[in-house]
């Protein structure tokens, strides 16, 4: 695992965006794996500001998202679809038949995990993982005590998550789903590379039990430090609680043959 500690989450953005610029430089037909939530943002900003300047271009690239809310109607808002076109894939060249998400409408939820799955695979697996962490140390939508080798599959919110994700639906926690269809965190491992961002002190417990921590079903994104190639990069804050946090400033710096994340 390596782990990067920034100052400001705006320091994180272009050393992950690189990462994409050199992925798709060297494999325009790259699969990516996207995450929804506030901590990306600053990375998706980046991409895009590079897409307009001509420096990068997704043409021929492909995604897929990490989770998807049961039961939205096709045209809600805050269905994650329609939040990623918003944020991100409907800004750069991403074909929109390019982009999925698991079918959060499937009459057979337990069916569209598993084509989830199949389809991942089909497309010869995801190349670079972008991932936020929950406060709780949520993965995706795997919250604590979920599987540290399930697939694609059904999942309850828990009351705090849907708690924090009021906010999107008019802060009135009826509104907001109780169930989603997440990739698990098996799936999540077979990923190449994967990303994981945390910023702020609300994250700084979790970015604890999972980077120093013991690997557990507790602190569901622990399961990264079994990951082969796993980045996770972090502001300030969020490090705050970790015990070798100066060391992970410096670490990669003149490092010989270190290319980026
Ligand atoms: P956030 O959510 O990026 O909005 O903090 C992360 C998560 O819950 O996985």
């Amino acid at each position: 695992m390596e782990v990067i500690v920034v100052e400001r989450p705006e320091d994180a953005a272009p050393i992950v965006a690189d990462a994409y610029s050199r992925l798709l430089a060297a494999k325009p037909d790259a699969v990516l794996g996207l995450a929804t939530g506030s901590t990306p943002l600053g990375v998706y900003d980046e991409l895009v500001r590079r897409y307009e300047a001509g420096e990068l271009t997704f043409a021929s690239a492909r995604a897929f998202l990490l989770d998807e809310y049961v039961g939205l109607p096709a045209d809600h808002p805050e269905r994650y679809r329609a939040f990623i076109e918003r944020v991100f894939t409907g800004r750069v060249d991403l074909r929109p038949d390019a982009v999925q998400g698991p079918d959060g409408l499937a009459e057979d939820l337990s069916a569209a995990g598993v084509a989830y799955d199949a389809a991942i695979r089909e497309a010869g697996g995801i190349d670079l993982q972008i991932l936020g962490i929950g406060a709780d140390g949520h993965l995706a939508f795997n919250m604590p005590m979920s599987s540290l080798t399930g697939r694609t599959r059904l999942k309850t919110l828990t009351p705090k998550t849907r708690l924090d994700n009021a906010r999107f639906f008019d802060d009135d926690l009826d509104q907001v789903p109780r169930h989603c269809l997440t990739q698990g965190l098996g799936t999540i491992m077979e990923s190449r590379h994967a990303v994981m961002l945390g910023f702020g002190l609300n994250k700084a417990q979790a970015v604890r039990e999972c980077v120093e921590g013991a690997v557990s079903a507790r602190w569901p994104a622990s399961v990264l430090q079994l990951h082969p190639h796993a980045t996770v990069v972090v502001d300030a804050e969020a490090a705050s609680q970790l015990t070798f946090r100066e060391y992970y400033r410096t670490t990669y710096d003149g490092k010989p043959d270190w290319q980026g994340i």
